[in-house]
């Protein structure tokens, strides 16, 4: 199988990349940051997402079978500051993306969030109607939109939650904590794996429950998503949820770190303060069952992908 990666030098990109080449499969990936870290024995082809006529002619240079979009920008500030710029990456460059893979006869698996929700539900699955409370999420949607009404078009989307892990290919990139969500679990296991305190803003305005997602299983989902003929959404998010302080509690266990390194505050007055026009959904609990049935299995609770994670961490500083 011919795979075809966008973003392959990010967190999801690059587990996605790992996996698949353990699997035998020529890939192809775009590169829009810095180079790769890793050796890289696959094709790189530079691309901007904002050049729609760039990302036509890639695919239709490298003709692939399948392509799982995973590029996407995920800094907050920039996409509600710069919104113009944002969704023609975001939204218009899935479209285009999406045209192009019609044309080639190769399977689309578009990169989701569970952000598409608002977080107030008591349970959401794959067919609950979004109600995204801040731009990200409602380009998230409108681009989920663009596919479900393509005519002729092969796809799946793969919506994903609080992704922590590895990124192989640039290790360097690790990002810290901005304390509304994103990488949440990332910096309490660096903290914490470091014999570090590790601080757990319990809100106002953080995405306190939620389901982690540990990357180097949902790229097992992302590719078996791109290996199936059903089109619509699918849930490739660990299938449990927890809250944040909890989750701190099991990455310690996991990690063998010592638990009362961890503390709980508010959320940092200042952190609020550039974020007060952006919404955050506190809480989201979803249903993996359809995506388990289709894709032939759930992906990990949260125990099990900590328990998954320790061993790469691992393997990976050895
Ligand atoms: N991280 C999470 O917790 C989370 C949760 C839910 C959903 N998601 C979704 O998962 C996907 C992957 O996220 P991630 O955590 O892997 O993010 P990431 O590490 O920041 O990777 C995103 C990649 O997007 C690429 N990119 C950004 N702007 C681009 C542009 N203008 N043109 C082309 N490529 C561009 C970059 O590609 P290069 O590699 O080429 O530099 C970057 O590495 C995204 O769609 C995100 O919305 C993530």
């Amino acid at each position: 199988m011919r795979l075809y990666v966008t973003g392959g030098t990010g967190l999801v990109g690059s587990n996605v990349i790992r996996l698949a080449r353990g699997r035998g499969m020529e890939i192809i990936a775009s590169q829009y940051g810095p180079e790769p870290e890793w050796s890289v024995d696959y094709q790189l082809d530079p691309l901007d997402f904002a050049d729609h006529e760039g990302v036509r002619a890639s695919i239709h240079k490298y003709q692939p079978d399948a392509v799982i979009h995973t590029a996407a920008i995920l800094d907050q500030i920039f996409m509600d500051t710069n919104r113009e710029l944002s969704w023609s990456i975001m939204v218009d460059g899935t479209r285009v993306l999406a045209e192009a893979c019609r044309d080639v006869n190769a399977r689309l698996v578009f990169v989701s969030s569970d952000w598409v929700f608002d977080g107030r539900a008591d349970l959401v699955d794959e067919s609950s109607p979004p109600c995204p409370v801040n731009f990200y999420g409602i380009m998230k949607v409108a681009s989920e939109r663009e596919l479900g009404v393509m005519d002729g078009l092969n796809y799946g989307v793969g919506r994903l939650a609080g992704v922590y892990g590895l990124n192989y290919a640039a290790p360097s990139l690790a990002r810290v904590d901005n304390g509304l969500g994103f990488d949440f679990s990332v910096y309490v296991i660096y903290r914490l794996a470091a014999g570090l305190p590790a601080t757990v803003w319990t809100g106002p305005k953080v995405n306190d429950v939620a389901h982690p997602t540990l990357a180097s299983d949902c790229a097992d989902m992302l590719l078996r998503l791109a290996q199936v003929n059903e089109n619509g959404v699918f849930h490739c998010f660990g299938s449990e949820s927890i809250s944040r302080v909890d989750l701190a509690h099991q990455i310690a266990k996991a990690f063998d770190a010592d638990p009362a390194l961890i503390n709980t505050t508010v959320t940092d007055p200042a952190v609020l303060d550039v974020h007060r026009h952006i919404g955050i959904p506190f809480r989201t609990i979803a249903s993996t069952d359809k995506t388990a049935q289709v894709l032939g299995r759930r992906a990990f609770n949260v125990g099990e992908g900590l328990q998954a994670f320790r061993v790469e961490w691992d393997a990976f500083w050895s």
